[in-house]
């Protein structure tokens, strides 16, 4: 099965939220990549509102016709907002407020508990549920006890190391994604992946359901265009 390409629009939201208007429109833009071939449009609304914004949801969730997936921290007023719009996947993050990015995966031993809790709430609302995580095989056993469906593989370590060695860059998360399979977890990726480390990975990972792209993908629009961008991260799939 191909691996789907759910394109994060939060820097569009940033360039829209820089100058106060709506422009550009990111309910249109939601729209225009699913029609150019995205197959799910992922947003992470930060607690500072930099990006995608908790009232950008409800519009989105009335346009989007592929799949919603909405990431973040996992506080109380993020899960009422994911529980309140039912996208159809919560990727839950480890990150603090204010962080720049998402720069790790979650630590399972202390977090396990607190996380099983979530899971149930979202399942409950027929919320598909992904866990962040660093490419680490023990990691993805403790994943599983969670009762989480997925999770998704930080893939900023490879995506640094490809350049110097892609071979022991891809190690760990080839690794994933066999333990993935055998733990009946669903899997997805997706951290600086980009039109020069995407195939690589692809070819080296078996069973990615989902890769979700959003800085580079986004930067490589202001030089080929968003129509052509889908069209050449799809083709590396
Ligand atoms: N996955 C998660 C959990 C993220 O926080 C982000 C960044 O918002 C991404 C994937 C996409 O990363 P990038 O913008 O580097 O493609």
């Amino acid at each position: 099965m191909a691996t789907k390409l759910s394109v994060n629009i939060n820097k569009v939201a940033l360039i829209r939220n820089s100058r106060g208007s709506n422009l550009p429109d990111l309910r249109q833009f939601a729209m225009d990549c699913e029609r150019f071939g995205a197959e799910g449009i992922t947003v992470h609304p930060r607690p500072d509102q930099r990006h995608v914004r908790y009232d950008d949801i409800p519009i989105l969730k009335e346009v989007v016709t592929t799949e919603l997936n909405i990431e973040g921290y996992p506080s109380e007023t993020f899960l009422e907002m994911v529980l309140e719009h039912q996208p159809h996947q919560c990727t839950l993050v480890p990150d603090p407020p204010g962080v720049l990015t998402s720069s790790e995966g979650w630590d399972l031993v202390k977090s396990k508990d607190f996380l099983s809790e979530v899971v149930g709430r979202l399942q409950e609302r027929s919320i598909r549920v992904s866990l962040f995580v660093d490419p680490n095989s023990d990691q993805l056993s403790r994943a599983r006890d969670t009762g989480t469906d997925r999770v998704e593989l930080y893939t900023g370590t490879y995506a640094n190391e490809y350049p110097l060695d892609p071979h022991k860059a891809i190690q760990s998360y080839t690794e994933c994604g066999r333990r993935a399979a055998e733990l009946g977890l669903g899997l997805n990726a997706g951290h600086d992946l980009n039109l020069t480390n995407l195939k690589y990975f692809s070819e080296h990972v078996e069973g990615v359901l989902e890769v979700s792209i959003g800085h580079a993908l986004v930067t490589d629009a202001l030089y080929y265009g968003i129509g052509n961008v889908i069209g050449m991260y799809k083709a590396l799939l």
